[in-house]
């Protein structure tokens, strides 16, 4: 026997052995082609096999791969043929033998199912949505600014004269935008990631007229180093007021009645006088909660350079304002204690709420 002729044997027998295990229907017919092809004594591939002997020995390692092969490809066709009758998978089966009977994979109706893995709002987002909800239910009408601001409206629009430290470079996200002011932060037109979300009134007041209340949500930048309670970039909720005859009172009304929304229960709100460029009078507000007070964040009555700034006429209008941090908010809500964890994405925390 030459190796082509033990090779073209061996091939004829899978085409043959492939066909008849595909259409074979069921157990017993199927246990006549296993010893037909693979029967230990008189099986055809032993049969092939016994042929090796007369091959010449550096024909050998050739012929023996080849068998092999041929072997294995049988046994999965009879592998298959036995999965398909007794109702498994239909892995692997020829499609020739779709047709002679359809097979489902088994399902067990008691057990439990596979629960698809949905996603969810990120916990900031959450609060934001939470956020913008309260103050619209007060009539404040959510609106948003640019990230990338220029020094008009982050600083000088603001009250925040040249040499205040709020502007030094080091404090701030200077972009090094091209054109010839690209690295002088105090042209009117340099470029920086916002470093509050005061710009946004400024904004507000140059494209309407007042009245106005309005917040605004977003993301701001600071180079602060990462710890526990910095990141250096957090949200900030800022509202504004302008009308008639806004006082501060209202101002006070407005935050307890977010506060006590927001919080739930009744929540006590106090004052502490200090200073913003662009408010007159300012304050630091507190708000109690769990035996403790707990900042909030900053307000106040805002300053008549920033309405002369807009074109507003400090005369006619008077207005509050009052920025909070959003982190600080979501964080005492859910007890997280760590700021980076909202931003590490693992989906082990978010998951969690
Ligand atoms: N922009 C101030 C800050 O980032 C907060 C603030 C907003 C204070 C509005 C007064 C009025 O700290």
């Amino acid at each position: 026997m030459s190796l082509a002729d033990f090779t073209s044997s061996l091939d004829s027998l899978l085409v043959a052995a492939e066909k008849s295990l595909g259409l074979v229907a069921d157990e017993a017919g199927l246990e006549e082609l296993r010893v037909l092809y693979t029967g230990a004594k008189n099986g055809q591939l032993k049969s092939i096999q016994k042929g090796m002997g007369s091959l010449s020995s550096d024909e050998r390692p050739a012929a023996g791969k080849k068998f092999n092969e041929v072997r294995d490809s049988v046994q999965a066709a009879i592998d298959n043929a036995a999965a398909r009758i007794s109702g498994g998978s239909l892995v692997g089966a020829s499609p020739k033998s779709s047709g002679t009977k359809k097979s489902v994979p088994p399902i067990d109706p008691t057990l439990p199912g596979v629960r698809p893995r949905l996603g969810r709002l990120h916990p900031i987002t959450q609060t934001i949505e939470d956020l913008k909800e309260i103050m619209g239910r007060l009539g404040f009408s959510a609106t948003e600014g640019p990230e990338i601001e220029d020094t008009w409206h982050n600083f000088v629009a603001l009250n925040i004269p040249e040499d205040h430290p709020a502007r030094d470079p080091l404090d701030n996200f200077y972009l090094a935008t091209a054109g010839k002011n690209a690295s002088d932060p105090t042209a009117l037109d340099a470029k920086l990631l916002r470093s509050q979300t005061s710009t946004v009134q400024i904004r507000a007041m140059e494209s309407q007229k007042p009245p106005l209340r309005i917040i605004s949500l977003g993301r701001v930048y600071r180079p602060d180093e990462a710890d526990a309670t910095h990141f250096p970039m957090f949200h900030q909720m800022e509202g504004l007021w302008i009308d008639t005859s806004v006082s501060m009172a209202q101002l006070k009304s407005v935050l307890r009645m977010f506060a006590t929304s927001y919080l739930g229960g009744d929540v006590t709100i106090r004052f502490r006088p200090s200073f913003f460029p662009f408010t007159e009078p300012s304050v630091e507000v507190d708000y109690f909660w769990n035996d403790q007070w707990i900042e909030f964040g900053g307000a106040g009555m805002v300053d008549p350079n920033v309405l002369k700034a807009v074109g507003y006429d400090p005369e006619e209008m008077s207005g509050f304002a009052f920025g909070l941090g959003v982190e600080r908010l979501c964080m005492r809500r859910y007890g997280i204690t760590d700021i980076r964890d909202l931003f590490r994405s693992d989906v082990r925390f978010l998951r969690q709420f």
